[in-house]
């Protein structure tokens, strides 16, 4: 399926996504809350096929990688030892003027709130000095709230990983080089959360640590970049509108070797995407410090004890599944029924021709299309004609998530099911009555076929496959 991020804005897509139930803003009747939203009917799915992609391709399809589900609040010695309570922070200005608080190195991309034209500094506001600010939420276990019940949502699910290894390696059955991988929520208490869900205060992580034998980092992660890169075009990413962001050495943390960022060419510039770190020992290390207990690898064939080094590819889902609703959305120009013309894209600013009509339409792959196909009634009176598409999608709907909708015209009703990005359309007609044939639309190309009706569920399974 062809892509492409050109024209669409981030005020266009939050409309659509507001008005088909992708994305709303959190707490909304209360106005809002900044750094969070919730996800509708089709958002919630399109994540969760997202993540299923994730978790068959990094998981279930591999010997090689277990998974887990680590809790969310952890001992508060689990961020010490990972260096989060000291270092995990940004730094911070206030403007006294407006009293707002700004990331200092984000000041020339920050619109200053009282003169949205001018940027945050250069509006004549009077800026403290920078300090930092620790992103971590805090709360506290149990009900007295003093020093010693203070607890941590966590900033990043890897920690888990890292906190469980030596149970994980002692269930699994697996030898290094192995992988445990993880998908969750993770909080931080961004100063300025922005860019729509690309930087929030609660998003999910999907994160994989692949322990390796020492030795092995840049051979490792050189697989594992090319590996997630490619990953990418399964769930409709184009390759051209990826990029790769190398860490020169003096970039680096003191304890990686190597960390190449994965970028997406967003409405509002290149940005990351997910991250994929050499980080040698360091985590297995410092919570083999803080704990007391050796998180250490025994080669029963070399008879060799070592402290695994890592690789961690680490991805979020809100901006991937905000990548792939920048790369599906289209406006569209389609030719008038009963003239001819091809479907192209509409260019910015551009007048509807004469002899077409527009069309919003979300081309979404099949595996990560919220809904996989709609089934009609050519029309609502006709019961012969429901009760063959009822019966069509109550099998269809026992295997995917499909819609069935027989309100209003026809050609609308293909036109809400291509804003939703169902890649298939399946109507029910006078013809299928003779001969047992449905007609088949195809979102993108909105070409119809004929299709033996007994043969609707294997096609569709072919197109998810
Ligand atoms: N364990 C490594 C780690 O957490 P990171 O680069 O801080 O690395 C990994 O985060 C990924 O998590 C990022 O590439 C991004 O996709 C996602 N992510 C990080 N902060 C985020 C935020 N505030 N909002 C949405 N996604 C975020």
């Amino acid at each position: 399926m062809s892509n492409n991020t050109s024209s669409v804005t981030l005020e266009q897509l939050a409309s659509l996504c507001k008005r088909r139930g992708f994305i709303f803003q959190s707490s909304e009747i209360y106005g809002g809350i900044n750094g969070f939203w919730d996800y509708g009917p089709l958002g919630v799915e399109l994540k969760r096929n997202i993540k299923d992609a994730w978790w068959q391709d990094t998981v279930q399809r591999r010997d090689d990688v277990v998974g887990l589900d680590a809790s969310i609040i952890m001992h508060p010695r689990v961020w010490e030892a990972s260096g989060h309570l000291e270092g995990f922070s940004d730094p911070m200005v206030d403007c006294k003027t407006c009293k707002g608080r700004f990331r200092a190195d984000q000041l020339e991309t920050t619109a200053c709130p009282q003169k949205p034209s001018k940027k945050v500094g250069a509006c004549g506001g009077d800026l403290t000095e920078p300090r930092q600010f620790n992103l971590m939420f805090k709360t506290f276990v149990g009900p007295v709230q003093d020093d010693s019940s203070v607890a941590y949502l966590r900033p990043e699910t890897a920690q888990g990983i890292f906190a469980q290894f030596d149970n994980v390696l002692s269930v699994s059955r697996q030898k290094v080089p192995f992988g445990i991988a993880q998908i969750g929520k993770a909080f931080r208490n961004e100063i300025n959360p922005r860019n729509y869900t690309f930087r929030s205060r609660e998003f999910e992580q999907m994160e994989l640590e692949f322990f390796i034998p020492p030795g092995t980092d840049a051979e490792w992660h050189e697989y594992w970049v090319k590996e997630r890169l490619a990953w990418y075009s399964r769930i409709g990413l184009a390759q051209e509108h990826l990029d790769k962001y190398v860490y020169g050495k003096d970039e680096l943390a003191h304890y990686a070797s190597a960390c190449v960022d994965i970028m997406y060419q967003f409405p509002f510039g290149l940005q990351e995407l997910e991250g994929i770190a050499a980080r040698g020992d360091f985590d297995l290390s410092r919570h083999s410090e803080y704990s007391g207990k050796k998180l250490e690898y025994y080669n029963q064939e070399t008879n060799e004890r070592f402290i695994p080094h890592v690789v961690e590819p680490s991805a979020g889902v809100d901006r991937i599944a905000l990548a792939v609703l920048c790369e599906a959305y289209r406006m569209e120009w389609i030719p008038k029924e009963g003239t001819d013309g091809d479907i192209r894209e509409a260019e910015p600013g551009e007048k509807l021709p004469a002899g077409y009509e527009e069309r919003t339409v979300l081309r979404f792959e099949p595996i990560i299309a919220p809904i996989k196909a709609a089934v009609f009634p050519l029309l609502k009176n006709r019961p012969e004609l429901v009760d063959t598409a009822k019966g069509l999608y109550r099998d269809l709907q026992r295997r995917w998530p499909v819609f069935y909708d027989q309100g209003g015209a026809i050609g609308r009703r293909y036109r809400r099911q291509d804003e939703a990005g169902t890649p298939f359309g399946i109507t029910v007609d006078f013809q299928t009555l003779e001969d047992q044939t449905v007609t088949w639309r195809e979102r993108d190309s909105m070409q119809q076929i004929r299709v033996p009706i007994a043969e609707v569920a294997d096609r569709l399974m072919d197109a998810l496959a």
